[in-house]
């Protein structure tokens, strides 16, 4: 194990319990080559507090929910972009164009991360849907992501992703303060809800969804764990709703009861 300059270094037996309490809490499984990694991103929560050992911190993990928290937090991967996977957001486009009822269209961003998923989905929503009323939950069990996906300010080269038409009418340049930021559009946020929580856990109090983003997250589980995700989130799909994972997922050899697979990507639920 590399030692860092602060001369702690996180050894096996550590790592293996660290380990097991990630896997436990949040389903996450971290694979052997992933020791350095702890060791590099839990450093600074060692030394803030300053224990002598991970062993001590794992202790103080615990016994603290709150840092319990913090140390959820620095283990999650948070990447995401606007419009992330288009061929997504086409046929959400033609759902929404298509949508004639006069029930309010709800959409999940299940692992939401800082929320450009969410915005992305809602740019749509507020284009297709501007009478019939939509709505957007982005939730992730990330607390510092959820606090970023409601503030909406990102840095300025992700704009590039969001298609011309939506950019000039949704993103706001950030000036003084703000610069080489931009802000999504306040008037989406009303429709618009983000919250902390844990795909592990059925979530039956942010109700129904006409859609649910599942995407880029089923990667850090096992097959158990995928299985369990996906039959918790399908108690928040509506029958004839659509279940939507990333490209680069599968749920190959995952039998989940009453979803059908349209594509390699996109799933609907049966009766
Ligand atoms: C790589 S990001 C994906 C973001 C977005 N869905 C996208 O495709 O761009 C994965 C997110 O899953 C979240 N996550 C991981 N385990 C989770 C769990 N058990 N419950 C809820 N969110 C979780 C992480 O915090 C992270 O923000």
């Amino acid at each position: 194990m590399i030692k860092t300059r602060y001369n702690i270094t996180l050894d096996t037996s550590d790592y293996v319990a660290f380990k097991a309490l990630i896997f436990k809490e949040i389903g996450i499984e971290l694979g052997d080559s992933k020791q350095s990694l702890v060791q590099t991103r839990l450093l600074k929560r060692v030394v803030h507090h300053k224990l002598e050992s991970y062993g001590a911190y794992l202790e103080l993990v615990k016994r603290d929910p709150v840092e319990k928290n913090e140390m959820m937090n620095l283990i999650t991967t948070n990447e995401t972009y606007f419009f992330r996977e288009q061929a997504h957001f086409d046929f959400l486009s033609k759902e929404l164009e298509a949508y004639a009822k006069s029930e309010k269209y709800r959409i999940w961003s299940a692992a939401a991360s800082s929320g450009a998923e969410a915005y992305s989905i809602s740019m749509l929503c507020d284009s297709f849907l501007p009478k019939t009323g939509w709505e957007v939950i982005g939730t992730d069990i990330n607390s510092d992501v959820i606090k970023k996906a409601r503030m909406g300010l990102y840095p300025e080269k992700w704009v590039d992703k969001i298609p011309l038409n939506l950019r000039k009418k949704y993103c706001l340049k950030g000036k003084g303060r703000h610069e080489g930021q931009f802000l999504v559009d306040r008037s989406l946020a009303k429709n618009m809800h983000f919250s902390v929580n844990n795909l592990m856990l059925v979530n039956r109090e942010i109700g129904t969804f006409n859609m649910i983003f599942l995407r880029n997250v089923l990667i850090y589980f096992d097959a158990n764990t995928k299985k369990k995700v996906v039959e918790n989130v399908m108690h928040n799909l509506a029958v004839g709703g659509y279940l939507i994972i990333s490209l680069t997922e599968s749920l190959q050899n995952i039998e989940i009861k009453n979803l059908k697979q349209l594509n390699s990507s996109i799933y609907q639920k049966i009766a």
